[in-house]
């Protein structure tokens, strides 16, 4: 009878749009936020208020109350903290103390909801008075918030006013070897990495279109056609991962995957090897800078050491970030006021506006269903690197710098213009209606993302 009760109140909760987990009783304590935070006092500071104020929703360590233990209701209540999870999990993505990395994307999404009031949920503090940050709590957040940007992400040097930032100006190079650029230059435009020599990276990756091809599926050898709209290789050094599904770790292993793939260059590496070799002066050049020699591990090297010389400084936008008031006209400065109001910061943070993390396609709306053709492998994103459920439909959030060069957007290449692409953000990744005028502020914002390519803008 009493678990009917329970059960029956429970349900009216749910029922009233209020979650079961504003019923969980009491705030975790001694989690593993804390405990690694001991070593770390300004992030001891900091763990202590997300421990009470937000852990119960957002982590595996939540203090389950005695009901849970009621068959149905522990269910509910964890499906609740699911959907929290599912959102950001802060004891995976925080945990700062004891030098463990933390998430760019988890601190842009702190700070988005903290400085909006949207967390913790208005119906959660209703029954949980103590969970309110006070504004001390909220200003040592957002200062531990700063200063790990400065401290974990910005280039040594950067001003810390700029280095603090959601986003910040775009570092002007990585340190790589001339000689070796050089090579992966010529690699990257040579067509001998196709099995019949019609293709090269620079075929659905050209420097004079954005670092793409313009198409919604590039066209590999005998014209096939893939499953995947191509990224910009711009900027892409600086990703946290490579590919829409992050399945390489780095450049290198990317450019391993083009040559080998049957759709793009269908060629394998003893054939690739088999007719570089036969180019004496190539051979030579090569080992004046690898003296190890050809190899798939040197080739896939230069190739990388090249792609890290492809950053775009400079853009209207980041000298604007420095302090040059004109570089954005009025459109532009309110379109990036909408960007970061909106919360489009909250995924597409750091000096790239993405490149960071994983985020479910179709947050706040089904997208693939509106969309009206079928789910294919591709749209599964991060899924099908790890099986793991909360994964299907993540893709890897695309950097948007440059972006007004590399239409059509999207990992299926629906949307053909930014219009198509900010009005898409904002239905399905926030769930938000933009006003009238809102979303042509925000494509005039995007616009000042072009950078400079050798000197000259992108295009
Ligand atoms: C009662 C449970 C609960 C508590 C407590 C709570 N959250 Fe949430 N949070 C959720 C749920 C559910 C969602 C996803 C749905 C939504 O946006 O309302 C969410 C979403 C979020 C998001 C993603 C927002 C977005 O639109 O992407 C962030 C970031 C977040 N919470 C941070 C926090 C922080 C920081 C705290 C503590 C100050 C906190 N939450 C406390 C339940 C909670
Ligand atoms: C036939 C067209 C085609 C060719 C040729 C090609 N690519 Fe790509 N490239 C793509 C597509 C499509 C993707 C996205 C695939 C995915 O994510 O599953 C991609 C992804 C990438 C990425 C990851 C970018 C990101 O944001 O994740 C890099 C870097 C890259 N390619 C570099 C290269 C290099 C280097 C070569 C030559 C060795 C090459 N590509 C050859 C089409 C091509
Ligand atoms: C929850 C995370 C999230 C938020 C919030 C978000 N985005 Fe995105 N954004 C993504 C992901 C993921 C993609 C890739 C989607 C796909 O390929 O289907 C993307 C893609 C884009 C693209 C296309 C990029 C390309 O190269 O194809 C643009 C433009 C863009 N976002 C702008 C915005 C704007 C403007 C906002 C705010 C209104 C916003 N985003 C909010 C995650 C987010």
């Amino acid at each position: 009878m009493k678990k009917l009760l329970v059960l029956l109140v429970l349900g009216l909760l749910a029922f009233a749009g209020l979650g079961i987990a504003n019923l969980l009783i009491g705030t975790p304590t001694g989690t593993s936020l804390t405990r690694n935070a001991a070593q770390d006092p300004e992030f001891l500071k900091v763990a202590l208020t997300l421990e009470r104020a937000c852990l119960n929703c957002h982590s595996a360590e939540t203090r389950m109350p005695f009901y849970a233990a009621i068959p149905g209701a522990g269910h509910l209540i964890r499906h609740d903290i699911a959907v929290g999870r599912a959102y950001l999990d802060i004891t995976a993505d925080m945990n700062g103390g004891g030098g463990a990395p933390v998430s760019e994307v988890a601190l842009a999404k702190t700070e988005w909801t903290v400085r909006e009031g949207t967390m913790p949920p208005l119906q959660y503090v209703a029954l949980h008075w103590d969970a309110l940050l006070s504004a001390a709590e909220e200003d040592a957040l957002m200062a531990w918030i700063a200063d790990t940007r400065v401290r974990q992400f910005a280039p040594e040097g950067m001003a810390p006013e700029l280095a603090g930032g959601v986003v910040r100006p775009l570092r002007a190079s990585i340190p790589t070897d001339p000689a070796r650029v050089a090579l992966g230059e010529r690699l990257y435009n040579d067509r001998r990495l196709s099995g019949d020599d019609t293709v090269s990276c620079a075929t659905c990756h050209d420097l004079a279109k954005g670092g793409v091809d313009r198409l919604r599926f590039s066209k590999g050898v005998r014209d096939q056609i893939g499953p995947i709209n191509a990224p910009t290789v711009f900027n892409a050094a600086l990703q946290f991962a490579q590919f829409w599904d992050g399945r390489a770790a780095t450049l290198e292993d990317q450019a391993d995957g083009p040559p080998n793939n049957p759709l793009e260059m269908d060629s394998n590496w003893p054939q690739i090897l088999g007719k570089l070799g036969q180019d004496q002066a190539f051979v030579e050049a090569f080992t004046a800078a690898y003296p190890e020699g050809l190899s798939k591990a040197t080739i896939t090297h230069a190739i990388a050491e090249f792609e890290r010389t492809l950053l775009t400084p400079n853009a209207p936008f980041d000298r604007f970030l420095a302090g040059q008031a004109d570089a954005l006209d009025a459109d532009q400065q309110a379109g990036w006021a909408h960007f970061a109001k909106r919360g489009c910061t909250m995924c597409h943070a750091g000096e790239l506006l993405g490149g960071r993390s994983y985020e479910a396609v179709g947050r706040k709306a089904d997208y693939f269903k509106d969309r009206g053709e079928p789910v294919t492998d591709a749209d599964l994103g991060r899924f099908n690197v790890t099986k793991h459920e909360p994964d299907r439909f993540r893709q890897k959030v695309p950097t948007l710098r440059n972006i007004a060069q590399t239409a059509p957007y999207l990992h299926d290449g629906t949307a053909n213009d930014l219009a198509a692409a900010v009005d898409m953000m904002a239905k399905y990744e926030l769930g938000v209606t933009l006003q009238p005028g809102e979303g042509a502020r925000i494509v005039r914002f995007l616009e000042s993302l072009t950078g400079e390519y050798l000197g000259k803008a992108v295009q």
